[in-house]
């Protein structure tokens, strides 16, 4: 089969013909017909903490093309979708345990689309482990630092969805877009001072931030913005818990792999959102395999509004 394989440390990921895996008695063969690209693809790559060679990617949409013995779960023929991280996704076939809530999977429903689906999972469920630890509800003010990326757009979605009030920050030139995501108040960080912005736009303070933006130094500041009582996530490890405690606010950098989020049941979540027209799906572009690792540095240039996707024939 096709894969973009990384071989050695520093290599940024080639399209290779390497062997079809088979699938072991309680997993999944599937055929992927597109690969969500995230962060995480190009971060784990260049860490290079990983056992080579491997393949990129973990999010994917697909079809059951085989399953182990003992597998029952799934038929062939059968969509899904999911998180495929030991396999990789960047390829014409991945292996999925039929039941391992470690790289949770669901049936798709004919009403979703492949690129739509794939889009879905790791920044999809990253938004509801970040929602639910900042305790988002009707009535809450939630302030979102890169509201117009993957992670930002599903979660303001959500939010709004949950009745919160939505404050985003993004490019200038991107309102728009952060509107159609559901921010009722947007603050362009190229335009604006984004602390004085909120202050103006929530001058008793928000209930809760969620902090997405990459090498953006700018979190501590936003002790000034949040209430007493008030809490931050962020998921790019920046938040100085113990700063924040002094201040009253109740701070986690959270790991989505590491929180109820991240399941089954999460994905259907996700799903239930979309068939009842309540989440939708920006593709920001969709990018042949070959084109792959052109996508990951257009995802590591920060600048990809809504998701990137890889489409596998
Ligand atoms: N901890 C975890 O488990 C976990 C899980 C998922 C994601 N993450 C991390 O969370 C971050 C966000 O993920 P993602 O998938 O949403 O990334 P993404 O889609 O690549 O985010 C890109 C967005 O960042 C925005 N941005 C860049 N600089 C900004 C700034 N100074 N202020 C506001 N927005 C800015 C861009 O907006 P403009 O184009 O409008 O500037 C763009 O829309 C990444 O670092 C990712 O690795 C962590």
């Amino acid at each position: 089969m096709k894969a973009i394989v990384v071989e050695h440390r520093g290599d940024p990921g080639a399209l290779k013909e390497v062997p079809t895996p088979s699938p072991g008695p309680h997993e999944i063969l599937v055929r992927v017909t597109a690969a969500g690209v995230n962060p995480i693809d190009w971060k784990s790559r260049d860490r290079g903490d990983r056992t080579l060679p491997f393949i990129l990617g973990q999010d994917f949409a697909g079809v059951v093309s085989a399953t182990g013995s003992r597998a029952s779960k799934y038929r062939e023929g059968e969509r899904l979708f999911g998180i495929a991280r030991a396999h990789g996704t960047y390829a014409e076939y991945t292996i999925v345990g039929e039941d391992d809530n470690a790289t949770p999977i669901a049936k798709l429903p004919d009403g979703i689309g492949d690129a739509d689906a794939a889009a879905l999972p790791t920044a999809g469920l990253t938004a509801l482990a970040a929602l639910g630890a900042l305790e988002v509800g009707s009535g809450t003010t939630l302030l979102i630092l890169g509201v117009t990326g993957g992670v930002g757009g599903f979660a303001a979605q959500i939010a709004r969805d949950r009745g919160a009030r939505v404050i985003g920050t993004g490019r200038s030139s991107n309102e728009a877009l952060a509107r159609s995501f559901g921010a009722d108040t947007f603050i362009g960080y190229d335009r604006e001072n984004v602390v004085e912005a909120v202050k103006a736009a929530s001058p008793g303070g928000t209930d809760a931030v969620l902090d997405l933006v990459d090498g953006d130094d700018a979190i501590g500041a936003m002790a000034d913005v949040i209430k007493n009582g008030g809490r931050i996530v962020s998921t790019i490890g920046a938040a100085d818990i113990d700063a924040f405690a002094r201040r009253g606010i109740t701070a986690q950098n959270i790991v989505v792999g590491q929180t109820p989020s991240w399941s089954h049941a999460g994905l259907r979540t996700l799903l239930e959102l979309v068939e009842q027209g309540r989440l939708r799906v920006t593709i920001a572009a969709e990018r042949d395999l070959s084109d792959a690792v052109g996508a990951l540095e257009e995802s590591k240039r920060g600048r990809v509004n809504g998701k990137l996707v890889i489409t596998v024939d």
